[in-house]
């Protein structure tokens, strides 16, 4: 912090904050999320908070907790300037440092300097004040201080701040993460998800890389017509840090936007991870590219929980049958959990109409999970069928087919290009026009 040291000023104890733990402190005030959603991920730096209210302190625990600072290193506790001035009196400063102080004009400048003198240079600091005064305001910024918050503070606020401060340093900002999950084996969660990263690279010309998490049966390479030597295995077996020249290695170009990190889809080695095996890959995959979509399989463990953990968005496919209405409910619940701070997963229906299948009505299953489908795709056999089999993408099968329109809307949807086109109530009258041409063709 380069705090300029103000003139000494004899400190009165009067003007220290005082620490509150009051009834507020019991009562559980109420932390305001803010507007979280669009917050990039903040990375990997130490932050350390001295907080004067609860309320504040609870707001910085759970942003601390918040999957956007899981690489963070948080530590808050109270104590507020003096509690900082203190402690670094005999410890190094970290990169950040969040101080609340319920100080005015002199005196807070003059507790600031003190906290500047046991500062190492290059560390920023944030406070946290209590009043709106846009000359104070302007006074901090201009003795170093890097951001004025006024309480109270949500979490946006204080996600927003930090990595305004941090996004432009050698960490850079990380792209966005989109992870595929079907909520059963089979129900065209790999495809759908191929073809969403193939309309997000050619339809918004946007930079995509497709990680294939399937090691063993992953689809991609057929899909998209590809055969490489490398892929993701080498860098999940790989015991040195993936940097961005190893991962330029592992990626196969599969059109002018999108490149693939594919799976060997052998079964020579097994296929045993930790937690975090694919961490590093994915890490570097959105320090490269503004937009990272990964295929996961249909699997509970250590790692595909913490990869859907990570992810910006999910998509959850599903056939409208009984076994995939269970699994996409705990999915759903699952991930709440996990992820508090963020939207549900998105819901595609798959495979809907598929004929003498009894099925649930796209309704009845989206009602139960409580969330509006983002798409409703139809069976449609003889399409997928064909691209599948050809090595293609369903818009280069047939252009034409409304499916290659939904698989655009999706990608529109999870891009924030458009809400998406395919509303519930137009996607059914689709699908009565569906069920209305295959009644007349067989009647
Ligand atoms: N809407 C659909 N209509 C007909 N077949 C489909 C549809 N969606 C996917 N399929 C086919 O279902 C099979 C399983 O798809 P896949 O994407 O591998 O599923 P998952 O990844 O969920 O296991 C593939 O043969 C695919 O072509
Ligand atoms: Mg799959």
């Amino acid at each position: 912090m380069s705090v300029t040291a103000p003139q000494p000023e004899s400190q009165s104890t009067s003007d220290l904050p005082e620490v509150n733990n009051g009834p507020e402190a019991n009562s559980g005030p109420e932390v305001n999320k803010g507007n979280i959603e669009e917050i990039r991920p903040i990375p990997r730096i130490t932050i350390q908070a001295f907080c004067e209210n609860e309320t504040v302190r609870q707001t910085l625990e759970l942003s601390a907790g918040d999957r956007r600072m899981a690489r963070a290193h948080v530590a808050v506790q109270m104590g507020g300037i003096p509690g900082a001035v203190e402690y670094y009196g005999a410890a190094p400063t970290p990169n950040l440092i969040i101080v609340e102080s319920s100080l005015k004009g002199e005196s807070l400048i003059s507790e600031l300097g003190r906290l500047a003198s046991v500062c190492d240079g290059d560390t920023k600091v944030i406070v946290i004040g209590h009043l709106n005064d846009i000359l104070m305001y302007r006074e901090l910024i201009g003795h170093g201080v890097s951001e004025y918050l006024v309480s109270p503070v949500s979490m946006a606020d204080i996600m927003t701040a930090i990595s305004s401060i941090f996004s432009e340093s050698e960490n850079g900002v990380l792209g966005r993460m989109i992870a595929f999950m079907g909520a059963k084996g089979g129900c065209g969660s790999s495809t759908i998800c191929h073809n969403v990263a193939w309309a997000i690279s050619s339809t918004f010309q946007n930079e995509v890389v497709l990680a294939d998490l399937d090691l063993p049966f992953g689809t991609a390479n057929i899909n998209l017509d590809q055969d490489p030597t490398l892929g993701i295995a080498d860098a999940v077996f790989s015991p040195d840090r993936v940097d961005d020249i190893l991962l330029d290695r592992l990626l196969a170009k599969c059109a002018e936007h999108l490149s693939l990190l594919a799976a060997p889809s052998s079964l020579e080695r097994t296929y045993d991870f930790d937690a975090n095996a694919f961490t590093q890959v994915l890490e570097a995959a959105q320090r490269g590219a503004p937009c990272v979509i990964v295929d996961v399989p249909h699997q509970w463990n250590a790692w595909t929980r913490q990869v859907l953990a990570a992810a910006d968005d999910i998509v959850i496919t599903a056939m409208p049958e009984l076994a995939n209405l269970r699994n996409a409910k705990n999915l759903i619940d699952t991930i709440g959990d996990i992820r508090p701070n963020d939207s549900k997963p998105k819901l595609i229906m798959n495979q809907v109409g598929m004929p003498k299948r009894p099925e649930i009505g796209v309704n009845e299953f989206a009602s139960a999970l409580e969330v509006e489908p983002l798409a409703v795709i139809p069976f449609e056999p003889a399409l997928f069928g064909t691209a599948a089999n050809n090595g293609q993408m369903i818009s280069e099968a047939d252009a034409t087919a409304p499916v290659s329109d939904q698989i655009i809307s999706i990608a529109q949807s999870l891009t924030g290009r458009a809400e998406p086109k395919v509303e519930k109530k137009s996607a059914l009258d689709f699908l009565r026009k569906l069920k209305r041409k295959k009644s007349d063709k067989s009647g």
